[in-house]
């Protein structure tokens, strides 16, 4: 919305900022954002309907297959008392079959709506649509391997959340450092925190790029590359578990040779967990982690990661539209 190449800081003002990146934050944000979030909380288990949003319309247009963020926007929204037009898919049913440029569509989108969420397969295309629309922000909800940082927030809380605190943590990420992007944002959300340390679990060919890699490290977090199980610390805080993000290969072949090499199950967080950890996953999984774990009081992917999900993001609406 606001105009400009890249996406501008946050700087404790949320009202009409695009949200794009995990580098727009800075640890002061989160300080107005999290409160929030408990606050929604409440209002969710609320009978009552809020009237937060009452008036306003938010377009979510998804060009990529979704169901939990695509879900919990659209019932964020309605919890609040707004009100959604939703584009599954716009590839084969909107005007962009007919070639609509993304131009036209974020134009003719933003005529309708107060605020435009977009999930796209191409990196950087989210920040395209935020130059493009001029009168209302726009939000990231995943470009391709890029960034995904409403996922990062939501992560982000469920850590604080369980553990009090955003410095000082020891975490394991494992999967696919290399395409995926809720790794990118989670891992620039915790290096604006000091003496964070992140294990990152993958199979060589799926590390972080090398400049993503420097880049981050640049920033004060450390991150320690592991290939084995047996290298995983007993005194983590947090697991983040990722699925290895098929749609990213050409080949299917190089697929199946990586597609779950370590999977969770009740042995490995024996050996290698500890009591007071949590286990994350964005979701979907597609049996990287066994379904005999998720009764565990630890697994927090099918219980609060999920809830603040849509607490998240009843929040981070709200502020952006300046309702908050
Ligand atoms: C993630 C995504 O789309 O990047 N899913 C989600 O939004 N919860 C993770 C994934 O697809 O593996």
């Amino acid at each position: 919305m606001l105009k400009n190449s890249f996406p501008m800081n946050i700087n404790g003002k949320f009202k009409d900022k695009d949200i794009i990146s995990l580098d727009q934050f800075a640890p002061y944000d989160f300080k107005i954002l999290f409160p929030l979030i408990n606050k929604m909380k409440k209002i969710s288990l609320e009978a009552k309907p809020s009237k937060i949003l009452n008036g306003n319309i938010v377009v979510l247009i998804f060009y990529e297959p979704s169901s939990r963020t695509f879900a919990s926007f659209s019932a964020a929204v309605k919890q609040l008392g707004g009100q959604t037009v939703e584009i599954l898919n716009p590839q084969e049913f909107s005007s962009m079959v007919k070639g609509e440029t993304l131009e036209d569509t974020i134009r003719v989108f933003e005529a309708y709506s107060d605020c435009i969420v977009i999930r796209h397969p191409i990196v950087g295309t989210a920040q395209k649509a935020a130059n493009i629309a001029t009168s209302v922000p726009i939000i990231n909800a995943g470009d391709g391997i890029g960034e995904h940082p409403t996922q990062a927030l939501l992560d982000l809380y469920t850590i604080y959340e369980k553990t009090d605190r955003l410095d000082n943590l020891i975490g394991l990420m494992a999967g696919d450092m290399l395409n995926g992007r809720t790794i990118h944002s989670l891992i620039r959300a915790l290096s604006l925190f000091k003496k964070n340390k992140i294990y990152l679990l993958s199979p060589r060919s799926l590390r972080l790029k090398k400049s993503d890699f420097l880049n981050f490290t640049k920033r004060g977090i450390k991150l320690i590359e592991i290939i084995n199980e047996k290298d995983i610390p007993k005194n983590a805080d947090f697991w983040y578990w990722t699925r290895v993000q098929k749609e990213r290969f050409e080949n299917p072949k190089s697929y199946e040779k990586v597609k779950n090499i370590f999977v969770v199950d009740k042995k490995m967080l024996k050996d290698y967990g500890n009591k007071k950890m949590i286990l994350m996953h964005p979701l979907p999984r597609v049996g990287e982690i066994k379904t005999e774990i998720d009764n565990d009081k630890r697994a927090v992917y099918l219980r609060s990661q999920i809830r603040n999900g849509m607490y998240l993001r009843m929040a981070l609406i709200s502020l952006v539209l300046g309702k908050l």
